[in-house]
């Protein structure tokens, strides 16, 4: 009979929100089941075990009761949904990230907001590209694409952020949950408001669609995964273009290349790698399942850390370093499984195909005078909090 996974009662949750990667590479060696007593968790962190988890929903349902997710977005988003009920709610969005969708409707609207966001930085200066150009791009383009464009940038931003820290507030304080009671109340107002005119100009917006179907789903779910797509749709795609310049700026040779070979989609898959933007995700263990010799108890949490087997040696040569140019890059960034991340060639392009270009095009020579000003945060969600560039 396997036994449980060995405790680990040393390693902080302050450890791994400042820099969790010595810890991932020292648990893939010495513990890559571990019951992590700070977050009431069964880390896994080898490849083969987080894609295991999240291709056999079965066994690791992703409805877990125990997450504030619910609390906070006032109601169970597609995300915590198993089977049959998670589809429809994912396929009625599905219209929204069709690739004629993206194709004719979004990225015409990404190219132009990047150039207008990208023209009015200024030249010469250190700018903080954090909020003033990578979150503010993903607020506008995701707005769009959501049928929201009333809200503002700085609404978007505030929003997802509130959301974000009210589902992880896995200590039940107040404060969290009433600024996400602020951020739904703002935006149930917002989408009551616009439900007028999306139905009498249906459009391809992922309320438009949810809306106008033929057998829509109830009005609380639509606002649900309105409210979900806010909180997954800034700040990854944010973070992942921070995360990308940091690692193009502080490798030249590469940059180079890259730029020859105008490879900014290479570029963007390497920076998803090396940096998970969402680096752990939680499923429930719904019958006895063992992993690599542990007993995993039914009823049992476990976190896949995506971060941590997108660096293991198993499948990748010098993980822990950013290199664009790798034979091959089976990273997880995206999830897997019947969760995999909606947003994904949305994001993909928003960022690889069409920022990267833009913004090296008008400033060639950009560089991070001082990497010790570029601060890194986060264990559940990852990226630089702040990136000074000098605009050249
Ligand atoms: C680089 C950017 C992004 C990354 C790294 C990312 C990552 C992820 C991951 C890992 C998941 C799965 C979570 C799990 O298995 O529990 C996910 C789900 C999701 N993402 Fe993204 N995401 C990104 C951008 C976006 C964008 C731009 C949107 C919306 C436009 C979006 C919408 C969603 C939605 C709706 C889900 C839930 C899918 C489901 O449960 O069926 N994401 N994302």
């Amino acid at each position: 009979m396997a036994q449980i996974a060995p405790i680990d009662t040393d390693i902080t949750l302050a450890q791994l929100d400042q820099d969790p990667f010595p810890i991932y590479r020292r648990l893939r060696a010495e513990a890559p089941v571990v019951q992590l007593k700070a977050a009431g968790r069964t880390l896994l962190t080898k490849a083969a075990d987080t894609k295991f988890v999240k291709d056999n929903p079965g066994l690791f349902s992703s409805d877990d009761p125990n997450t504030p997710m619910k609390r906070a977005f006032w109601s169970h988003t597609l995300m915590r949904k198993d089977g049959a009920e998670h589809m429809r709610e994912r396929m009625a969005m599905a219209p929204a990230f069709s690739a004629k969708a993206i194709t004719n409707d979004w990225m015409p609207q990404y190219q132009r907001i990047a150039e207008e966001y990208v023209g009015r930085l200024p030249r010469g200066e250190v700018v903080d590209l954090f909020a003033i150009l990578s979150g503010a791009y993903a607020s506008r383009g995701l707005a769009i694409l959501l049928g929201m464009e009333e809200a503002s940038d700085e609404d978007m931003m505030e929003w997802s952020q509130a959301l974000i820290e009210g589902a992880g507030n896995f200590g039940w304080q107040d404060a969290p949950f009433e600024r996400a009671d602020r951020a739904n109340e703002a935006i149930h107002a917002l989408l009551d408001s616009l439900q007028d005119r999306h139905r009498a100009a249906p459009n391809s917006s992922a309320f438009s669609v949810m809306l106008n179907a033929d057998d829509p789903i109830p009005e609380k779910q639509i606002y649900a995964n309105i409210k979900i797509a806010i909180g997954g749709g800034i700040n990854e795609p944010r973070d992942a273009m921070n995360t990308i310049l940091y690692g193009l700026l502080t490798n030249p040779d590469q940059l180079e290349q890259v730029k020859q070979n105008e490879d900014w989609d290479k570029a963007f898959e390497e920076g998803v790698r090396w940096v998970a933007p969402i680096s752990a995700s939680s499923r429930l263990a719904t019958e006895d399942v063992e992993i690599r010799g542990c007993l995993i108890p039914k009823g049992d949490t476990v976190m896949t850390i995506q971060a941590s087997a997108n660096r293991d040696e198993e499948l990748y040569e010098n993980g822990e370093q950013f290199q664009v140019y790798r034979d091959k890059n089976p990273h997880q960034s995206f999830g897997n499984g019947p969760h995999f991340c909606q947003g994904t060639h949305v994001a993909r392009r928003a960022v690889g195909k069409v920022m990267l270009p833009v913004l090296f095009d008008r400033f060639p020579n950009m560089e991070i005078s001082n990497t010790d000003d570029v601060i890194w945060r986060g264990f559940g969600f990852r990226g630089p909090i702040q990136i000074p560039v000098l605009l050249n």
